[in-house]
């Protein structure tokens, strides 16, 4: 009977605790920790971390890369713990693992044909799958049919077509025999004694020291490396699980202008801790803020609700919807990194070259109003049914029309005397418009017809 009741409340908690993994998308979901004392290895002005973050805050949009021994059984990246398989049920993917059909060269130009300029691939999900040739681990694709050092592979197709780099690199290991059974491992035993005494045979320290040996490896043998994507944190106070301060510490002694995110657990109160924040799968309704102040932050986006291939998964997002999650990503002074999985061959599927090239064709014409472009000033409040964006160096900004008018005008209160010249930016025709003459408000002549583009957008040079 107790141990009845013991597994109801268990089941109880395993519940509560995936309901919020699934509210929050998957990141980091423990609170904010106590204040640490500042590491004086840490230490940094606010200039200096602007500066530091300088390229990223202007290129705006990267691609994620989700990779791994999940693209066979191509059901999603959680598959060993939704299944919950154990490593040797897991293994035939591993002894499967053969992407024939692996051209980094023609990612990398896809990436960069989607106007994305930086990209980020995991290295190592929570399955525990290396896709470099690690000397701490026999569990790499280099031991696979592939026998490819495939991260080394796509970093120098990447540095060839100008893109940046950066890696993933999960916290959690499902396959590394240290990294405790928590509640969220495929193979933990359900029953809290039991699973207290396996752990008893599991050494924490030892899976920190491969986890610092690793993102040394990965941090020292392929050049710079400009975003570190560390995942994830889902315990209270879990930074000591990671040994956090010490994880940070060895990444930021050896590539001291990374861009690392905020799923180490250190919190808010410890910014040190942190370069951006993470908001993923969701679009925030304000630019996010910590502690009163507007804060760096880049949204992950999925093209259809699995980060890793996912044959049967139908809810993928159309092209102008994407767009308007870049734009409105920009408008909101974020960036936005967004996800292919490639299939088990070592292909993009033909769902993703879709979107892809739909967004290739938008960003060809319209990506100056995403580059060098944040939230608009204040005194611009966005016209109905439109998003803003403005580009502070060169004092443009970008009305974005998401729902194109039918009767050849668009109002646009609040902007009387604040542009002097209009123009349509897929072909630079212009927009002639006249200003109220008692209210504060402006009408833009606009065609009937909708430019031929998924989101038509108007440029204003402002007096
Ligand atoms: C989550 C998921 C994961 C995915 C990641 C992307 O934390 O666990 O599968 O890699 O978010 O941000």
């Amino acid at each position: 009977m107790a141990k009845k009741k013991h597994e109801v409340a268990r089941a109880i908690r395993v519940i509560l605790l995936l309901w919020a993994v699934i509210l929050l998308g998957g990141q980091s979901i423990m609170v904010a920790q106590e204040k640490l004392p500042v590491p004086a290895w840490s230490k940094e002005t606010k200039e200096q971390k602007n500066k530091r973050m300088e390229w990223w805050t202007h290129d705006r949009f990267g691609m994620f890369i989700h990779w791994g021994l999940y693209a066979l059984p191509a059901r999603h990246e959680w598959v060993k713990h939704n299944e919950k398989m154990t490593n040797e049920q897991y293994q035939k993917y591993f002894d499967h693992f053969n992407p024939d059909l692996y051209q980094p060269k023609l990612w990398a130009a896809r990436a960069k044909a989607a106007g994305m300029k930086y990209v980020t691939i995991t290295t190592k999900h929570h399955e525990g799958f290396c896709l470099w040739d690690s000397k701490y681990t026999d569990y790499k694709s280099t031991n696979t049919p592939c026998h490819r050092d495939l991260i080394k592979e796509l970093v120098d197709a990447c540095r060839a077509e100008g893109l940046r780099v950066g890696f993933y690199y999960s916290l959690i290991d499902w396959h590394h025999p240290d990294f405790p059974y928590d509640n969220l491992h495929p193979e933990a035993p359900k029953d809290s004694a039991t699973r207290a005494e396996a752990n008893k045979h599991r050494d924490l320290k030892k899976y920190q020291q491969y986890m610092k040996n690793q993102l040394a490896e990965l941090l020292t043998n392929y050049g710079q490396i400009d975003e570190l994507f560390l995942d994830f944190s889902y315990e209270k106070d879990q930074y000591k699980m990671w040994d956090a301060e010490g994880l940070l510490q060895v990444v930021r002694r050896l590539q001291p202008q990374i861009i690392v995110d905020d799923r180490l657990g250190l919190g808010d109160d410890n910014p040190w801790g942190w370069d951006y924040k993470t908001p993923e799968q969701y679009m925030p309704v304000e630019w996010p803020r910590v502690n009163g102040e507007q804060v760096p932050w880049e949204t992950c986006q999925t093209f259809s609700g699995s980060w890793g291939y996912h044959r049967d998964e139908a809810s993928w997002k159309s092209v102008p919807q994407l767009v308007v999650l870049l734009i409105e990503t920009v408008s909101k002074g974020g960036n936005l990194l967004l996800n292919v999985g490639p299939t088990a061959r070592g292909e993009f599927d033909y769902r993703a070259n879709d979107r892809l090239d739909g967004i290739a064709e938008w960003m060809s014409r319209h990506n100056r109003a995403i580059y060098g472009c944040t939230q608009a000033p204040q005194q611009f409040q966005k016209p109905d049914k439109c998003l803003l964006t403005y580009n502070p160096e060169t004092k443009r900004l970008y009305v974005h029309v998401l729902d194109w008018p039918c009767c050849g005008g668009l109002p646009l209160p609040g902007f009387k005397g604040k542009f002097k010249y209009a123009q349509l930016l897929n072909d630079a025709s212009e927009v002639r418009f006249n200003e109220d003459k008692d209210k504060d408000l402006v009408n833009l002549s606009i065609p009937v017809q909708k430019p031929n583009v998924a989101v038509p957008v108007i440029e204003l040079f402002l007096e």
